[in-house]
């Protein structure tokens, strides 16, 4: 029987009470956002009254010392003007700034097209729509151990299995690959890695991405290789796109503008389509289909790609990356004075990982009160490893001018020696 508005819905009676969520929300959980958000719970001792110092968030913005290259803004404006770019884009992009990407990442072993290039709401988007394309619900997805906390956030609200493989410190955090291949089974969707890697700072060399490509060879899975700190490396260092390296492993690449271009906020990244072995002609199909679902980043900011890579001098990332790397020595060289924490020295991309010897301190019961009781007596705010399921560290990123390090350092040290045994 209809009630009395009409609908067959069960009338409840009295107020609204609380809706439920779905399934999917219920199952979304990034743990960084949680911690940034989370008030910090008062302790005993008093709550500094310092300024508060974030080494937390992988955002080169933040302290105002990196600034996107004046191309950068000159190209959004001239974008904004000539008012071609108001309309709805074509969902995967639009042609002319998949043609400049296709031709920026074109290499002689991994050559690209224009309709190898799809547009994504930042490298976020890249990741979202990859393990959507590749694995669905019961199936499993191998990631790194530590890793990117959002690759386990989207797995899981996709109902997809993560499986962690480990990195090894010592190794300067390469896979462990009898470790990655044990964990492969019919129902593995895709094998995904992070070169150079957040939150290990990591580069990997052309033999070790070579031993991940057998593993996919192997057992005929998918890589995703996530590339958004491509090129970002330390004096010494070559960064090798893993796709350079193969002639049959079907690799969707990720990046975007966020960390090189210095843009973050403009919520910009693609996926390119490695398919030489011709596997991939579906999940083409189905990453134009995923594509619809949003109709494409922002027309203007995609306007603005062409430009960027014509105009930004190679020097400004050169630049980049020097800044980067001395401020990653300023970190390692004062960390590792304090007992009890000490540094993997670090080849690229923004971060440091700091191993904590939990023996050396009196009071200290994990990363996680680590991290929170710092924030609370010194106002340094930085990430516990358990955000990358990486218990015993911490990080820290790099990015903030060398007072505010020398100044966070500081204060860690005072931190430490106060809980010290
Ligand atoms: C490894 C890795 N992949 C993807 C992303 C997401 O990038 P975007 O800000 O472009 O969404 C990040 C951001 O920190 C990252 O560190």
């Amino acid at each position: 029987m209809p009630s009395a508005n009409g609908t067959n819905a069960p009338q409840k009676p009295g107020g609204w009470g609380t809706i439920p969520t779905s399934d999917v929300a219920r199952r979304t959980f990034n743990p960084i956002r949680d911690i940034l958000t989370r008030p910090v719970r008062p302790l005993a001792s008093p709550q500094s009254s310092k300024d508060l110092l974030s080494l937390s968030i992988g955002d080169p913005t933040v302290f105002g010392n990196f600034k996107a290259h004046p191309v950068v803004a000159k190209a959004v404006e001239e974008a904004v003007s000539s008012y071609r770019f108001n309309g709805y884009p074509p969902s995967v992009g639009l042609p002319h700034v998949r043609e400049a990407i296709a031709r920026k990442y074109t290499h002689p072993d991994a050559p690209l097209a224009a309709n190898d290039v799809v547009m994504t709401s930042g490298c976020s988007g890249a990741v979202e729509m990859a393990i959507s394309v590749l694995c669905g619900s019961g199936k499993n997805i191998l990631l790194p151990r530590p890793g990117f906390c959002l690759y386990n956030t989207i797995a899981s609200s996709h109902n997809v299995e993560a499986r962690l493989y480990n990195l090894v410190a010592e190794q300067n955090w390469e896979a462990d690959i009898d470790h990655m291949e044990s964990l492969i089974d019919e129902n593995t969707g895709a094998i995904l890695i992070n070169n150079p890697s957040n939150p290990c700072g990591s580069n990997y060399t052309k033999a070790h991405l070579k031993a991940i490509l057998a593993v996919c060879e192997r057992n005929k899975v998918p890589l995703i290789s996530d590339e958004i700190y491509a090129d970002m490396v330390f004096s010494g260092q070559t960064f090798t796109s893993t796709a350079w390296l193969t002639s049959t492993v079907p690799i969707l690449t990720l990046s975007g503008l966020a960390k090189q271009w210095l843009v973050p906020g403009w919520r910009i990244g693609w996926i390119l389509i490695h398919d030489r072995a011709n596997a991939l002609e579906s999940v083409r199909q189905g990453l134009i289909a995923l594509s619809t679902l949003i109709n494409g980043p922002c027309a203007l900011v995609q306007a603005a790609i062409p430009k960027i890579f014509a105009e930004v001098p190679s020097s400004y990332l050169g630049d980049l990356n020097c800044q980067l790397e001395s401020n990653a020595r300023i970190l390692e060289t004062e960390i590792n004075k304090i007992p009890g924490l000490s540094v993997i020295t670090p080849q690229g991309a923004m971060y440091i990982m700091v191993k904590i010897d939990l023996d050396s301190f009196a009071d200290i019961e994990n990363d996680a009160d680590f991290c929170h009781k710092l924030k609370w007596e010194e106002s340094v705010e930085i990430l516990p490893g358990e955000c990358f399921s990486y218990p015993g560290t911490v990080r820290l990123v790099i990015t903030p001018p060398p007072n505010i390090l020398c100044a966070a350092t500081a204060r860690i040290a005072s931190f430490c020696q106060r809980h010290s045994k």
